[in-house]
């Protein structure tokens, strides 16, 4: 990293949805390491977001730890109205938070599509809505799809569709930011070591696979480079939508995959 990246977000104001832990965590570090105030939304794990805040705090970066739920519009508004009061402006959002699901068509109930929905589609939404409402030209706005929105995996249709949702949000949304000098975009992140890999990455092998073939073994044959990514790694693409750079990027997204096939 050149002295140059290390100021890029120097005088900017972040809030990284998700930020306790996984990717957001590292996202949340990596703008504040480069200069940006952090504001961490978590849903739950106050303990993993305040233990964050004190490292970064201590690295001699602003931040500041939030409990919002991203299903609850009305929580995520007050998330982005305090950060930029406590900070005085807003000009990244980087939304991370969501979560899995697993289930066959037959298992799938009405709860638990409103329920995935409203945390991976209409909190990204909601996220970018009130983010909006306080950037100015040149703000930057980060959505999570994930490379499930584009690959046929077994029992993942919940999950997958709810992230698609995501890349036509960015697309259509750009159109609407644009006149006003904001980019909005997505990364897609193939499988990356985090908790919730850890948790359901199993579960992208294919039933009849499964106990067939070691999910290590799996991964080194179904990804160009042969392994999970560093939630780092993916934290890098953020930190590049989020910058000067990629000003004349918008309504698209990412894939961070590591050539996942
Ligand atoms: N890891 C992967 O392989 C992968 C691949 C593709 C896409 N993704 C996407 O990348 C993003 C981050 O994933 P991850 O692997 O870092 O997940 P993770 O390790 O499970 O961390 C999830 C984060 O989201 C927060 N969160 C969950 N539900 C929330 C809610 N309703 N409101 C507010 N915050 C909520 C959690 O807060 P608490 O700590 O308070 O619970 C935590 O900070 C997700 O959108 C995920 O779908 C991940």
């Amino acid at each position: 990293m050149t002295a140059a990246d290390r100021s890029r977000f120097t005088g900017k104001v972040a809030v990284v949805t998700g930020g306790s832990r996984g990717i957001g965590a590292a996202v949340a570090t990596r703008l504040a390491r480069e200069g940006a105030a952090v504001v961490i939304g978590y849903r739950g794990n106050e303990q993993a977001a305040q233990a964050l805040v004190a490292a970064l705090t201590s690295d001699g970066a602003r931040a500041l730890a939030l409990r919002a739920d991203v299903a609850d519009p009305d929580q995520t508004r007050r998330l982005l109205d305090r950060a930029a009061q406590e900070f005085g402006r807003l000009d990244v959002l980087a939304s991370c938070a969501g979560i899995e699901h697993f289930g066959a068509l037959e298992s799938i109930t009405p709860a638990d599509f409103d329920h995935v929905f409203a945390v991976n589609t209409r909190g990204q939404l909601f996220a970018a809505q009130h983010a909006a409402a306080h950037m100015a030209a040149g703000g930057r706005i980060v959505l999570t799809s994930s490379v499930s929105a584009s690959r046929a995996v077994f029992g993942h249709t919940l999950y997958a569709a709810s992230k698609a949702a995501v890349e036509a949000m960015v697309l259509n949304l750009s159109a609407e930011l644009g006149g006003r000098g904001i980019t909005i975009n997505a990364i897609a992140p193939g499988g990356t070591a985090t908790d919730m890999a850890a948790e359901h990455a199993p579960s992208y092998q294919h039933p009849k696979l499964r106990g067939t073939m070691p999910l290590q073994q799996w991964v080194e044959v179904h990804g160009a480079l042969g392994r999970l990514a560093q939630p780092d790694e993916v934290a890098a693409g953020y930190a590049f939508l989020a910058s000067d750079d990629a000003a004349y990027l918008t309504g698209r997204t990412l894939p961070l995959d590591g050539g996942f096939f």
